[in-house]
């Protein structure tokens, strides 16, 4: 049994496209392809400016990546804008985050968030997802201004609760933050709830989970 287990939020216990599926009439036809370059644009902007030696906050990178996808496909409405940052803030949570957690910590085992987010929205998204009380520390990586999978932002978690990278799991559905859980030393899962292809060969997962509910039976 792990004593710890470390969850990613965006895209593994937040749907980052639920903001465009609150406003999909609205947004119209090109959604899902405006949502997929919003976050995409989101992430490479962490990795290039984090190459190059740059910070800027989450919440200003998906504002940018935002501007960017209306920028690249028109027909969406600009005036949905605020709208979408708003619902940025309150992601609702995939299906099986609570009994996942709930199920972990009645288990004795202690649970984090680590995250690229800024504190004010890791705050605003356990928050309006009632998970707070669950969690033994939400740690962004505000505090080291760097992104994931920069090592020092892994370390950032198992300096704060003291624990070794081999004692605790770290949860993604983001292969190439795997790729960097693995690079530090975590027993790694990759939740792959789409069944995408997997990738990074040389950093490969402990375990490949279908969905998060995969952890209590992996947890014993
Ligand atoms: C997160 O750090 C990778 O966006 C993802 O929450």
């Amino acid at each position: 049994m792990l004593s710890a287990y470390v969850f990613d939020a965006y895209g593994t216990l937040f749907d980052v496209h639920a903001a465009i599926t609150r406003h999909r009439a609205a947004a119209g036809p090109d959604a899902d392809r405006f949502s997929e370059i919003w976050r995409t644009k989101q992430l490479e902007y962490t990795w290039t400016l984090t190459l190059a030696g740059h910070y800027v906050d989450f919440s200003k990178l998906t504002e940018r990546a935002l501007d960017f996808a209306f920028a690249r496909i028109p027909s969406v409405d600009r005036g949905l804008r605020i709208k979408l940052l708003e619902a940025y803030l309150t992601l609702d949570t995939f299906p099986d985050v609570h009994k996942a957690l709930t199920g972990l910590k009645a288990r004795g085992a202690r649970l984090a968030i680590l995250s690229n987010g800024t504190p004010r929205m890791l705050t605003a998204a356990v928050d309006a997802a009632v998970i707070g009380g669950l969690f033994d520390g939400v740690f962004s990586v505000d505090a080291v201004r760097s992104y994931k999978p920069s090592q020092k932002v892994y370390a950032l978690v198992t300096d704060s609760l003291r624990i070794k990278p081999s004692d605790a799991g770290f949860v993604s559905s983001n292969r190439w933050d795997v790729m960097g859980a693995v690079s530090f030393g975590f027993k790694a899962f990759w939740v792959n709830r789409s069944r995408v292809p997997n990738e990074y060969p040389d950093q490969a997962p402990e375990q490949e989970i279908p969905s998060l509910t995969a952890l209590l039976d992996a947890a014993g």
